[in-house]
């Protein structure tokens, strides 16, 4: 597929479908794209709006077939909804749905309207955005591909195309696929995905690019450094775990020490070990390598988009597995701090491998750390499909996050970390326990990882409510998110 912005005319362009956006009536602003709907077909326009079919509701749509005064086969009206909550965001959800959709009609070349006011970079980010993700089919494994018609090329006409936008949809573009690649990452079962295939594709990933540098400790490293809390979650499984280390570094050395470490949970299959899960929708379980795979598909952005600090990606992986090896409920290990944990349910395996990695992330000297991943249920109790869980030890680093997480229109909220949540993870036999009793699950979770934090800044994400939809949307269908892709590289392009 073709992604292109171009200052062609709107009229002479060539299109199955042009998309002109449609805001509600109230505050409508005045487009020239909407107005050359109507100069050329106002009978037309004047019924659509008088018969109130189309109000401009976000995703409403009305197609006008063989318009007059225009090259394009159809005029699509999308409902943009109210101008004063129109942002990047809701374009990005506009154009994956009108994407999704047209691919279902069978439009293969599409093309849409930007008008001046809207014509910024991150408008025109969003826009390559929302094409990449809604043109994304989840299908790596389905011999048969989907009917649907492959989208050949998408256009984005503007009045004028200064560098400006033009690097803005240079971003989107980028940031767009690389979620998608996150996005297939995070489906891999976890026959095909397992520790060493997730190895073997962050090094295929990192030959695509300039600038990555992957290393990779094994069982034997891990094991003479004393990683005895991520190793202990590794030993039920045949699949040997690895700690994947990506280094991105910027061309001119930085003016400050700051560095970013991004940190991702990937367990390539949940069991739960010998707390085993129940049947019922552990399938889903192959998922609980998405922060990893946000994390990796970040760091392929990142060494395109090229952020004037360094920013160093650990992703531990390992298989979270039943057998005769596996670790037992009560089993205390010695994490790579020196702290001992007392594992009282081998199902709260995440924390458990994320600590050694933070740990070592810190001795690699990481300024600034986030980290990501499929943490808890109880998040998706508490927050549903609709925000990550937020979490941190520092606010202005959690503001900063906060901020490129709401440019990127990805729902982000905050959770609390008091230190009387320390209570809940007393053992009686080891430093700490890796679960908290029933309440508040997710922010005892959040809390274990702070104990290994300390003072550096952190925020931990936890997304395993956001992570996978469990059913269509408009923009996307159901299966992997990519979320946090964006965030991320936002997080590192605008670092203060
Ligand atoms: N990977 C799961 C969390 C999860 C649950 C992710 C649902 C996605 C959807 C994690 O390893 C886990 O099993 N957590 C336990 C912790 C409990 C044993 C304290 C949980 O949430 O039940
Ligand atoms: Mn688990
Ligand atoms: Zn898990």
């Amino acid at each position: 597929m073709q992604v292109i912005l171009t200052n062609q005319s709107l009229t002479a362009v060539e299109a199955d479908a042009l998309y002109i956006l449609q805001f509600e009536a109230e505050g409508r602003p005045a487009t020239p794209s909407y107005d050359a709907v109507r100069a050329a077909n106002p009978e037309w326009l004047a019924e659509v709006e008088s018969s109130g079919e189309a109000k401009g509701r976000l995703f409403d749509t009305t197609i006008l077939h063989r318009p007059q005064g225009f090259q394009a086969k159809r005029l699509v009206l999308v409902g943009a909804g109210k101008s004063d909550k129109f942002d990047p965001a809701v374009l990005r959800r506009l154009v994956g749905a009108a994407v999704r959709k047209a691919k279902s009609n069978g439009f293969a070349k599409l093309v849409l309207a930007l008008d001046d006011v809207y014509a910024t970079a991150d408008f025109a980010a969003a826009i390559a955005e929302g094409v990449h993700t809604g043109n994304h089919e989840v299908d790596a494994h389905k011999s048969k591909k989907d009917e649907r018609t492959e989208l050949v090329e998408f256009k984005v006409v503007t009045a004028e195309t200064p560098a400006a936008l033009q690097e803005g949809f240079y971003r989107g573009n980028i940031l767009g696929e690389c979620q998608n690649f996150t996005r297939d990452l995070a489906n891999e079962p976890g026959n095909i995905l397992t520790p060493a295939v997730l190895v073997a594709r962050t090094r295929a990933m990192a030959e695509t690019v300039d600038g990555l540098e992957v290393e990779i400790l094994d069982r034997d490293r891990m094991a003479q450094l004393g990683m005895g809390s991520l190793l202990g979650v590794a030993q039920g499984s045949p699949l040997p775990p690895f700690l994947i280390i990506v280094r991105y570094k910027p061309a001119t050395p930085p003016t400050s020490t700051d560095h970013l470490a991004l940190i991702g949970k990937a367990v390539t299959f949940d069991t739960g070990g010998v707390s085993i899960k129940p049947a019922d929708g552990m399938e889903k379980m192959k998922y609980d390598m998405a922060g990893g795979a946000a994390v990796l598909g970040a760091m392929l952005a990142i060494a395109s988009l090229k952020p004037a600090i360094p920013v160093t990606a650990y992703v531990p992986a390992v298989e979270n597995a039943i057998g005769g090896n596996a670790q037992r409920p009560g089993d205390i290990v010695t994490s790579l701090s020196g702290k001992t944990i007392e594992v009282l349910n081998t199902d709260a395996e995440g924390r458990l491998i994320l600590v050694d990695a933070i740990e070592y992330a810190k001795r690699q000297g990481a300024t600034h750390m986030v980290d990501v991943a499929t943490l808890t249920g109880a998040i998706v109790v508490a927050l549903g499909h609709i925000h990550v869980g937020l979490f941190s030890n520092n606010d202005a680093f959690r503001q900063s996050v906060q901020a490129s997480a709401a440019r990127q229109g990805e729902k982000m909220w905050h959770m609390p970390l008091d230190d009387e949540y320390r209570e809940y993870l007393k053992s009686p036999f080891a430093d700490i326990g890796n679960i908290g009793g029933r309440w508040g699950g997710a922010i005892t979770a959040a809390y274990f990882l702070k104990e290994w934090v300390g003072d550096t800044p952190w925020v931990h994400l936890d997304i395993a409510g956001t992570g996978w939809l469990d059913e269509n949307k408009p923009d996307m269908p159901k299966g992997p998110t990519g979320v946090c892709v964006r965030t991320f590289v936002d997080l590192a392009l605008n670092w203060k």
